[in-house]
């Protein structure tokens, strides 16, 4: 699977979910995360992440997120259409440790 790391938050820019070929995003308040069991590891939403906040579940940077993912993809609804970008996403596209801001 493909996972979604902290680079999401704040940012949610949903370039992924427009090019998902199996809608396997989910929607919190401060970024997406990929249902590791719904990802078909086609990898094309990886490239399109402006926060390059995506990353194969092989990558170290998953270590963390995956059972982030797998957790809030089970709670969160399914997002299948890009909706607005937050206004200040770009100055939190290079922000490094997020995960703080997850839920706020
Ligand atoms: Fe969707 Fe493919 Fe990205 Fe998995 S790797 S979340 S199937 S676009
Ligand atoms: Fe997040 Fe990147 Fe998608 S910022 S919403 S993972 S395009």
């Amino acid at each position: 699977a493909y996972v979604v790391t902290d680079g999401c938050i704040r940012c949610k820019y949903q370039d992924c979910v427009e090019v998902c070929p199996v809608d396997c995003f989910y929607e919190g308040e401060t970024m997406l995360v990929i249902h590791p069991d719904e990802c078909i590891d086609c990898g094309v939403c990886e490239p399109e992440c402006p926060a390059d906040a995506i990353v194969s579940a092989a990558d170290a940077r998953a270590d963390r997120w995956l059972p982030v993912n797998a957790k809030y993809a089970a709670i969160w609804p399914n997002i299948t259409d890009k909706g607005p970008v937050p206004d200040d996403a770009d100055a939190w596209k290079d922000v490094p440790g997020k995960e703080k801001f997850l839920f706020s």
